[in-house]
């Protein structure tokens, strides 16, 4: 049983993770537009990610017997300055979502929510390797500089990426 605060945090989880497909769709679009396929097809797999942390958080709620309550979805950006612009902006979005998820499991630790605390340990684990796949792609790009050979092997290596269901 959740209490309804918890719902409600739950509930704004699920907008945060859609907000995120949406981002990384955009930059998915943007990087097509500029003729980065790889970029984009990096980010189109970052989007079906993102709506499979929506889909197990409204799974659980569903599970437990709440009620998912979608809401808007922010309008993202559609306009970046650079392929270093757009994982400076993965980064620091993903730092907030980390913060995000660190909130929802000091509330369970709080509320002695022991099933909510387990179910969140996935995404706990998860942002750490979401942060350092962001890292990782921003230390490329700075070897790379802005343009060239290396921003093309970059674009290679991220066309690379295959989407893995679990
Ligand atoms: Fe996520
Ligand atoms: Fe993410």
């Amino acid at each position: 049983m959740l209490s309804e605060k918890m719902v409600n945090v739950l509930n704004e989880q699920i907008n945060k993770e859609m907000y995120s497909a949406y981002l990384y769709m955009s930059m998915s679009a943007y990087s097509t537009y500029i003729g980065l396929k790889g970029f984009a097809n990096w980010f189109m797999i970052q989007y079906q990610e993102e709506m499979i942390h929506a889909m197990k958080i409204y799974d659980y709620v569903n599970d437990q017997g709440a009620q998912v309550k979608l809401m808007a979805i922010e309008k993202s950006p559609t306009e970046f300055e650079s392929p270093m612009d757009m994982f400076e902006k993965t980064l620091e979005h993903e730092k907030f979502v980390t913060k995000s998820i660190n909130d929802l499991v000091d509330l369970a630790i709080k509320e002695n929510d022991h099933a909510t605390q387990i179910f969140l340990q996935w995404f706990v684990t998860e942002q750490i390797e979401e942060e350092a796949n962001d890292n990782d792609i921003i230390a490329k790009l700075k070897l790379a500089g802005k343009e060239g050979n290396g921003l093309f092997m970059i674009d290679k290596e991220l066309a690379a990426r295959k989407f893995k269901s679990e």
